[in-house]
């Protein structure tokens, strides 16, 4: 029997048109480029009239509202057709999605995103390469190396320098701490080796400072690691909210006294609240000084390496060791976009396994550049395709503008609002976010405990009350022990007026509430009801 009868006889097909129903109708391929076009086409009207009939950034709906629509989906039943699901995503999500590219979504770290990028998503999920190794990569691997060795360049980390993407500033932080923690077991405990020992019996006294402004991912990361919370010394920052050089070295200095081991400092280039920028040269001598490893969370400032104009604040950046990169926050890149660098590329060595059917050591001899050697996922997406079309297309020193752009807003609102006798700013923003409350003065309890309590239900009610009119998205935080609102201002779009008309809206729910939980307290707020809701330009 020849091999054609073999598979005849197995029942297995010959010819590729032979069977055109079912579930080849919805893969990929080279006969299917028809389908292909107009299922993406399909999905290009939705989201054209989505945005296009959408003023609002968001519908303001419930979780109970809207998790009322999944009672009846019957996952095991397709609907038949590409329309039926698309109208089925447009009822369940994107009707009441959150817009980022609105410009009056002011809430979190998330920016706009740009053509190039999004024409990259479409690529990158079609061919569906996975950047692991060189055989399921090729150009795309030379693509991410460019991308980060130009960052690097970028970044003036020196001729050793490389890096990796991630699927965020998370996991770049996670590394940072685990190069740190494994350099630190190398250099200094005899070539120690973590990854074939696991951790040395003194692991519970390592120490990694940072300032209390950080972001929670060195928490997180400190426990991942197998070093506890308990690990993770922060820091006191001054009224600017950077980390105290001067705290630093005494924190460092204590721990080593009471017998505990510094290994690493976490400085954050752009907090997640305010923007600020810890003392990187300051910071870095301190490291210097007691052999530390020099970590800078640029998750956020990161975009400041694309100004012009700012570009000097990261000026001591260069000296870290490894540094973190959110493309997806300051570069107009979709979600996830992000890298994590090292100035020594021989410390990635400590994330490196081989894997005989993968990339086995024999590869890496021969040359063959499989990036799976320096990262902590296997599969992984080609992220960097998407800032590659963006540099390609609109180039760096667009992006720069932008970031100047939205540093600026933050300035004129910061301005703005230190006009305004009802609102308290807490800072003077560095990057483009800003930090303040509703606070007007009431004269019957002022500065009493009672006080800061009400204040602090208003703005977290202001903040919740917005959310579910849709008219804006804003932030909440807490500042020593207080609630306040966060505006992150990512998007060139965005102006003074939008600013101002957001900041109408808060004090209107703001005296709306003060007013319904002050009438108990009769003569507490008289001049209340008279407020104007003016805010001044
Ligand atoms: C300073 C900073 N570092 C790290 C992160 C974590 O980044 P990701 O959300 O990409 O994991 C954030 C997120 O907001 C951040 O603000």
């Amino acid at each position: 029997m020849g091999s054609l009868d073999v598979l005849e006889y197995l029942g297995m097909h010959t010819s590729k048109h032979q069977h055109n129903t079912g579930e080849d109708d919805f893969i990929f391929h080279e006969d299917n480029l028809q389908r292909y076009e107009s299922s993406i086409l399909n999905a290009l009207a939705l989201i054209k009239k989505t945005i296009g009939n959408n003023e609002k950034p968001f519908s303001g709906i419930l979780p109970h509202e809207l998790a009322s629509q999944f009672a009846g989906i019957d996952l095991d039943t397709p609907l038949g057709s590409v329309d039926a699901a698309l109208k089925e995503i447009e009822s369940i999500y994107l009707k009441d999605a959150v817009f980022f590219h609105n410009k009056k979504y002011l809430a979190h770290l998330n920016c706009p995103v740009v053509y190039p990028a999004v024409m990259a998503e479409l690529i990158l999920s079609s061919i569906n390469s996975s950047m692991d190794t060189w055989d399921q990569s090729v150009g795309g691997t030379l693509i991410e190396q460019k991308i980060i060795d130009w960052s690097c360049e970028h970044l003036k980390l020196g001729q050793q320098a490389d890096g990796v993407f991630t699927s965020g500033g998370s996991q770049a932080n996670l590394m940072a701490m685990l190069l740190a923690r494994d350099h630190y077991c190398h250099t200094q405990l005899n070539q120690h080796s973590n990854k074939h020992c696991g951790l040395p019996e003194c692991a519970n006294k390592f120490r990694i400072f940072t300032s209390e402004m950080s972001h929670f991912s060195v928490q997180k990361s400190a426990a991942l690691l197998g070093l506890g919370y308990d690990a993770v010394i922060t820091v006191d920052c001054d009224h600017k909210f950077k980390m105290k050089a001067a705290a630093l070295r005494k924190a460092i200095a204590a721990a080593k006294n009471s017998g505990l081991i510094p290994i690493a400092v976490m400085a954050t280039a752009g907090t997640t609240d305010f923007g600020s920028i810890d003392p990187l040269h300051q910071i870095a001598d301190i490291c210097d000084e007691f052999g530390l490893w020099m970590h800078a969370d640029a998750a956020y400032g990161c975009g400041l390496m694309a100004s012009n104009t700012r570009r000097h604040l990261l000026s001591g950046i260069e000296r870290a060791d490894s540094i973190t990169m959110d493309y997806h926050k300051s570069f107009l890149q979709p979600v996830s976009s992000s890298a994590f660098l090292v100035k020594d590329k021989a410390n990635l060595n400590f994330v490196t396994h081989h894997a005989e059917y993968l990339n086995p050591l024999s590869a890496h001899q021969e040359g063959t550049p499989n990036l799976v050697n320096k990262s902590l996922q296997t599969t992984r997406r080609f992220d960097a395709l998407k800032l590659w079309l963006t540099l390609r297309i609109m180039g760096l020193e667009n992006i720069g503008r932008v970031f100047d752009q939205v540093c600026a807003l933050a300035r004129s609102s910061h301005l703005l609002c230190s006009l305004d006798p009802d609102l308290d700013v807490i800072h003077e923003p560095e990057l483009s976010t800003l930090v303040f409350r509703f606070n007007p003065a009431l004269p019957a309890i002022n500065h009493s405990h009672a006080h800061d309590l009400l204040v602090d239900k208003c703005n977290q009610h202001i903040r919740k009350a917005i959310f579910r009119s849709g008219e804006a998205v804003i932030a909440g935080t807490r500042v020593y022990d207080r609630s306040y609102l966060k505006f992150t201002l990512l998007n060139p779009q965005t102006s003074l007026l939008d600013i101002q008309s957001v900041l109408k809206l808060i004090k209107q729910h703001g005296f709306e509430y003060l007013q319904k939980h002050t009438e108990r307290q009769s003569t507490l707020i008289p001049a209340l009801t008279n407020k104007t809701l003016e805010v001044t330009l």
